[in-house]
């Protein structure tokens, strides 16, 4: 038992000296906005036909008063930024030159600094600040579970001392700033709390996904050398439990063959899904969350971070080798996500919103923790899936919190629609003002769904482009001030200076069709692959010299909005998540009867990309079915079920160059049945592999 503390929560004299300086006066002025509800405001731009006028005044207003921001955070990046920055709590303020980089690798190694100099910590920024000026008793997550009727609330205070409370356990672990501490929990309020935990002391967080399998969150224990890990016994994710501390311990005691015996402590939130009793146990390593965190003080000091110490890695799929860890730092980040989220989604304190992701991901950790906290919103979390026990789930939880800002992936919408739209209009919902997608192309016929059925109409639909990499929302309509088009991200948002380039790296003018790249750098951007600067100035700046490479094509039209036409690099976005070509290749050649595969994508009516294989078996007797389900174990095992390839094509042959490439190219048009398109084959090293393959078909 840990004695409770009596340090004061706050000092007073300090709070003054803070409310004068940081603008505390002018973020309590936005809470008396609601006086301004209803209020109509003569806003002319409409983005879709039949809005009504909206209950406020929009941040942003119109088309002019953007380009006369965003102009200026291109000519003056410095001022622009450290403007904004000032609505943000810094214990000590940037150096003057604060801004620093390099994009072009001719000129040495890229680096990137924001706000050097300064000091700060993100969660007093999402808490503390909200707390001191009175609004500890607003609700910071709107919690519900997998089954109905499981709900929580927790108010901003309650999270500030949850928050507090992991951060002396962890501190009590001794763990340190700087550290990594991998966090694999499903989504319920402790996972946010744990990540904001981390950033309180310092601690580097790394989410896994609670998806991924046992090899995948090895691999990502290992890369970071977690000593601490956050897990609960499991979870119900719809009809099914996973049971995730038994993945955790296969997880250690895989790294642990690979020679990674450094995991001490794992700290086990029980749900009811898996009573502790039936809860697989390493006694001495692992802990329970209710035994070890109730009775910690509820008030821990912050690390006050320096502007470009690291705040957390997120692994992704790159499209080559092992998953990346993308990492970001403290003040970059913080000031552009807070940003992003408030001019994005018009977000003002107190506003509900949802944000479906899971914090595994990246839009989980901009979007759904550190933005809208930044902002002081109420969050909804979600743990369940959103046709689980019916198909209006999602509709209702709307109608029940009054939700204004819904913000979601395109295949969750698809996945709906096809149940028809009597679930979405048994609902009300009238509270909804803006929705948003992210993640992947949304297609027009998704987007109009959206937008005539779920929003009657009225409500401007947000196609935020964005990545992991990026850290915050790069291409995306700001509400209200300019018409959308259904498929497009429109324009760039303050500071994000987008080019179209051509094969030789030479920018496009006007409407065009091109490879999407970066040609500043931005608050946001993440600052190295952990542990692997080389691969990351490789990956992201060794294609076209000068510019950061998106991996993405994309096309500008004569409004001068922009069009994502999807990964131009082998990364399959499946469902809006990122699976790289070569991860799926490496699980199934691992199966000792595979010679050789190689994967890619095909267009899905549900999860807009499927993962498809060809696979050469060592012997033509191994292609039988069972040993399909054998290669989608292989799978499931290394990666995890949402890389299931949806079709195996035996493949006697792969179509290579003389080279030994495999032309890809080719590979799609078979996979989608183009024949005709399957374009000059002559450069082949056999020809006659492709009329085999195309043979092969449905085997
Ligand atoms: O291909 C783009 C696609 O998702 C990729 C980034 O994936 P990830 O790092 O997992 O981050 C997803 C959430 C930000 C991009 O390179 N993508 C993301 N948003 C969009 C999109 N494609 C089209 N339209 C979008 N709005």
């Amino acid at each position: 038992q840990v004695a409770r503390t009596h340090e004061p929560r706050y000092d007073v004299t300090a709070l003054k000296e803070e409310l004068k300086m940081h603008r505390i006066q002018v973020l309590s002025k936005q809470f008396n906005l609601d006086s301004e509800a209803g209020q109509q405001v003569g806003v002319t731009l409409f983005p879709t036909a039949g809005s009504q006028a909206y209950d406020r005044p929009p941040l942003i207003k119109d088309r002019s008063d953007y380009e006369r921001l965003h102009k200026w955070s291109i000519d003056d990046p410095a001022g622009f930024w450290a403007e904004i920055a000032k609505d943000f709590f810094w214990s000590k303020k940037w150096d003057d030159n604060h801004h620093t980089y390099n994009f072009d690798m001719r000129k040495g190694r890229i680096e990137c600094n924001w706000f050097k100099g300064g000091k700060t910590n993100i969660t007093y920024n999402c808490l503390d600040r909200w707390v001191a000026s009175g609004h500890g008793n607003q609700l910071c997550f709107i919690w519900e579970g997998n089954d109905l009727g499981h709900e929580r609330v927790m108010t901003y205070q309650q999270v500030l001392n949850d928050v507090c409370r992991v951060a002396n356990w962890l501190r009590a672990q001794g763990v340190k700033k700087g550290d990594c501490v991998t966090i694999y929990l499903p989504m319920i309020c402790e996972l946010p709390i744990a990540m904001l935990a981390c950033a309180r002391i310092g601690a580097v967080h790394s989410v896994v996904f609670a998806g991924f399998s046992a090899d995948a969150l090895a691999q990502r224990i290992q890369d970071c050398k977690s000593k601490l890990l956050f897990t609960s016994s499991a979870v119900n994710r719809g009809p099914k439990r996973v049971d995730l501390k038994h993945i955790v311990d296969d997880a250690i005691s895989i790294a642990e063959r690979n020679g990674y015996k450094g995991v001490k402590r794992v700290l086990v939130y029980e749900k009811s899904a898996l009573p502790r009793e039936q809860t697989p146990w390493v006694a001495g390593r692992d802990v329970w969350w209710r035994d070890e965190i109730p009775n910690r003080p509820e008030f821990c000091s912050p690390e006050w971070m320096d502007a470009e110490d690291p705040l957390f890695m997120l692994y992704t799929s790159g499209s080559t080798g092992q998953p990346k860890g993308v990492l970001h730092t403290t003040g970059g980040y913080m000031v552009q996500t807070g940003t992003a989220n408030k001019y994005v989604f018009d977000l003002r304190p107190g506003d509900v919103y949802w944000c479906t992701a899971d914090c595994g991901w990246i839009t989980g950790h901009t979007f759904l923790t550190y933005g809208p906290l930044l902002n002081g919103a109420s969050c909804v979390l979600f743990g369940s899936t959103p046709a689980y026990p019916d198909p209006g789930r999602c509709w209702n939880m709307i109608e029940k919190y009054k939700v204004r800002v819904f913000y979601t992936a395109p295949t969750l919408l698809r996945s709906l629609m096809q149940f028809g739209d009597k679930w979405v209009t048994a609902h009300d919902r009238s509270s909804l003002r803006i929705l948003g997608t992210v993640g992947e192309p949304i297609n027009p016929h998704a987007w109009n769904w959206f937008n005539e059925v779920v929003g009657e109409k009225r409500c401007p639909i947000v196609d935020t482009w964005w990545q992991t990499e990026t850290g915050a929302a790069m291409i995306t309509p700001l509400p209200y001030a300019w018409a959308t088009k259904p498929g497009s991200a429109t324009l760039p948002f303050f500071g994000v200076q987008p080019v179209i380039l051509n094969d030789k790296g030479e920018e496009l003018q006007g409407a065009c069709e091109g490879i999407l790249a970066i040609k500043k750098p931005w608050p946001s951007i993440m600052r190295t692959v952990y542990g692997d600067h080389e691969r990351f100035e490789k990956t992201y700046f060794s294609a076209f010299k000068g510019y950061y490479f998106t991996g993405d094509g994309c096309r500008r039209d004569e409004d001068g909005y922009y069009w994502i036409t999807g990964r131009v690099d082998d990364v399959i976005n499946v469902s809006g998540h990122r699976v790289g070509t070569a991860e799926v290749e490496s699980a199934l050649t691992s199966h000792p009867q595979c010679a050789e595969a190689a994967v890619i994508g095909t267009p899905h009516n549900i999860k807009g990309e499927a993962v498809y294989a060809y696979v050469t078996m060592l012997s033509e007797s191994d292609c039988t079915p069972a040993m399909k389900k054998e290669l989608v174990e292989i799978v499931k095992r290394q990666i995890g079920s949402f890389a299931i390839p949806d079709c195996i094509h035996w493949a006697p042959g792969l179509p290579k160059t003389r080279s030994g490439k495999i032309m890809r190219r080719i590979l799609r048009k078979i996979a989608t049945g183009a024949y005709d398109e399957l374009g000059d084959t002559s450069t082949l090293a056999e020809p006659g592999v492709v009329d085999t393959l195309i043979s092969m078909k449905g085997k």
